[in-house]
This record gives C-alpha cells, sequence and structure tokens, in this order.
C-alpha cells in the first residue's frame, strides 16, 4: 500500500497579514507560523499521518531548513529513505503571506538549484506515485520503472515540467490556473465549456481521469463522460495554503485503499477544506478521522477506511 510523493520539499514561513499589502508601507506582526510545505512534502505528509507507509522523493540540503523538514517531516510518518541524491543543493524555501479575510495567500519561493539528481528505487512496486511537476526527470523514471503504479499529477502550473509529468500520469488532477494556462483561456462557465476543457485535458494522455480544482468553488470532473460538479465543504478559512497539496495527498491515500474516482475527490475535498481552518500546510493536515467524521456529518460517508 506503498505511495510515493515525487516532487518538491520547502520550508515555509507564513505571516498572516489581514488586510492588503500596500507598497512602501511598513507592517509590524505578532506571529509568524513555520513548517515544511511544498506539494509533494505536503501530499507524502498525510499519507503518513494517516498511517499509509509513504515516502519523499525530493532535494533536500544539508543546512538548517532541510533539517527542520526532515525532523519534521518523519514525525508525520514519512519514510526519507529516497530523497533524490543532488549534492551541494540549498533547500528550496518560501515566504507566505496569509490574508485570513480574503482566504488568499501570497508566496514568494526560492527553488533549490536544479542540478542533475539522482534517482534510488524501492524494490516493491509502489501502488500510488504522486507527483507535483518538479521534478520531471525522477517522475518519468519512476512511472517508466513502475508502469503498474497509478501515477497522479497535482498539476499546479502549466510548464514543460509538469506537462512531462502530466503525460505520464493515470490522473490529472489540475489548478484552475493550469487547466486555463493549458488552454490559453478563462476556464468556461457554462457545463458545455468546462466539459470541452476537461475532455481538453483528457489528451495529454489518453485514457487518464481528469478533474479542475477552483478553490472554495469546489471541483469539476467527468463521470462516463458527463460534468460532475462538486462544491467545496463550507470552512471558515484563515489560510488557504497547502490546500491543494493536502488534497491531493488525501486524493493519493484514497486511491492506495482502493476507492473509486469520486470518493478520492470526496475525501480530497473535506481534507482540504478542514486544512483551510488552521495556519500552515504540513501543520493544517487534518487526522483521518477527523475528516471521515466530518464527511458522515454532511451526509456522505466514506465507507472501509477506518
Ligand atoms: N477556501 C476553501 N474552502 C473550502 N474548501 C477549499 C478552499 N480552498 C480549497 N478548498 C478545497 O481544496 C481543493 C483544492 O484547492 P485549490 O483549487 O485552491 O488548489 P490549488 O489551486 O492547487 O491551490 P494550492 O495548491 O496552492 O493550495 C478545492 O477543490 C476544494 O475542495
Ligand atoms: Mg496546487
Amino acid at each position: 500500500m506503498s505511495i510515493f510523493c515525487v516532487g518538491q520539499a520547502a520550508y515555509d514561513i507564513t505571516a498572516r497579514v489581514d488586510e492588503d499589502i500596500i507598497p512602501d508601507q511598513k507592517y509590524r506582526l505578532t506571529t509568524h507560523t513555520e513548517c515544511p510545505g511544498a506539494p509533494a512534502l505536503n501530499g507524502a505528509c498525510v499519507c503518513g499521518k494517516w498511517g499509509a507507509p509513504s515516502y519523499l522523493v525530493a532535494r533536500i540540503g544539508e543546512d538548517a531548513y532541510g533539517a527542520m523538514i526532515k525532523e519534521q517531516v518523519r514525525g508525520c510518518g514519512v519514510n526519507l529513505d529516497y530523497l533524490l541524491d543532488a549534492p551541494g543543493v540549498s533547500t528550496s524555501f518560501s515566504f507566505i503571506v496569509a490574508n485570513g479575510k480574503t482566504g488568499t495567500r501570497t508566496i514568494f519561493n526560492f527553488p533549490s538549484q536544479p542540478v542533475e539528481a539522482s534517482v534510488r528505487f524501492p524494490e516493491e512496486v509502489p501502488d500510488v506515485i504522486l507527483c507535483d511537476g518538479h521534478e520531471p526527470e525522477a517522475t518519468i523514471a519512476f512511472a517508466e520503472k513502475f508502469p503498474q503504479a497509478a501515477v497522479v499529477v497535482d498539476a499546479g502550473t502549466c510548464r514543460e515540467s509538469t506537462m512531462q509529468a502530466a503525460r505520464v500520469s493515470d490522473y490529472i488532477v489540475s489548478s484552475r490556473a493550469f487547466a486555463e494556462q493549458y488552454t490559453g483561456k478563462p476556464l468556461p462557465k457554462d457545463d458545455e465549456g468546462i466539459t470541452e476543457t476537461l475532455h481538453a485535458l483528457e489528451e495529454i494522455n489518453p485514457g487518464c481521469k481528469v478533474a479542475v480544482t477552483l478553490g472554495s468553488e469546489g471541483l469539476v470532473y467527468l463521470e462516463g463522460g458527463k460534468l460532475v460538479r462538486m462544491p467545496a465543504f463550507p470552512a471558515d478559512t484563515i489560510d488557504s495554503t497547502g490546500a491543494g497539496d493536502i488534497f491531493h495527498g488525501a486524493f493519493a491515500y484514497g486511491l492506495s485503499r482502493g476507492l473509486s474516482f469520486a470518493d478520492c475527490l470526496t475525501v480530497g475535498s473535506m481534507t482540504a477544506s478542514i486544512s483551510t481552518t488552521k495556519m500552515g500546510s504540513q501543520r493544517s493536515i487534518p487526522e483521518l478521522d477527523e475528516v471521515l467524521d466530518a464527511l458522515e456529518k454532511h451526509g456522505c460517508p466514506i465507507a472501509g477506511l477506518r
């Protein structure tokens, strides 16, 4: 039941500023939140926290941020035996401004150096490979080595690296930004236009299943060729950082437990909704029981996960 999460790891420093930032002003802040972050890392932490054998495949430097990431991610039950071997790199980190009033966040990310990194493979075939498009070579290597594994891409931004990962993915679960950048136009509002967009995404890897997440507006996907709109579960959002990452981690966990596509999306959706009520990304991952209880309360119980 193993889940390999291939992509980015970063250290997030988040400040809450509940107003629009105006250039040339000084903001005096009293608190901030620090924790590991980035899509693959957050996805791995969801799966680890929920008790699945979860592995992170990312580049992490031998520096202070790297050491803090390793300690906290291990604390979530994530195995780091298959980290990428990228000698000399510094760990990626982000400064984030979260606006608790609007539920929006602005991220300033300093990536790791893109030096060539070498991959190590496990002996056993992973059930799920969750990738975020940040390590396309490693993603392709994993997908080719383990054709039996279900590959999921968290397609955030439509860059060539994300496209490379999407082309080998069985599940393309994209953000609105990715869908709009890919089609070159705003996501249509009408059923026909959205269906057309989803079909366009399916062509990236024919036979794959696709969904597009729309933040607090929920998500859309196709079931038997028909459009389904899944509203978001309402939340008192204070910080949406990592909601998408956590969504994908829960989605991958659901796949590893044999859930249907629709149930994986439902579990992802509730997990992400709850995560927005707390500051920080990795720190805001709820327990599995909390998610399952909330789903029951909302009248959409998911059987077999306890
Ligand atoms: N404010 C919110 N309230 C309730 N649910 C939310 C909220 N924001 C996100 N979600 C849930 O999380 C899912 C993914 O969020 P979103 O579409 O924002 O991901 P994203 O664009 O990949 O963002 P990121 O990865 O930066 O967090 C949504 O489909 C929805 O189910
Ligand atoms: Mg995302």
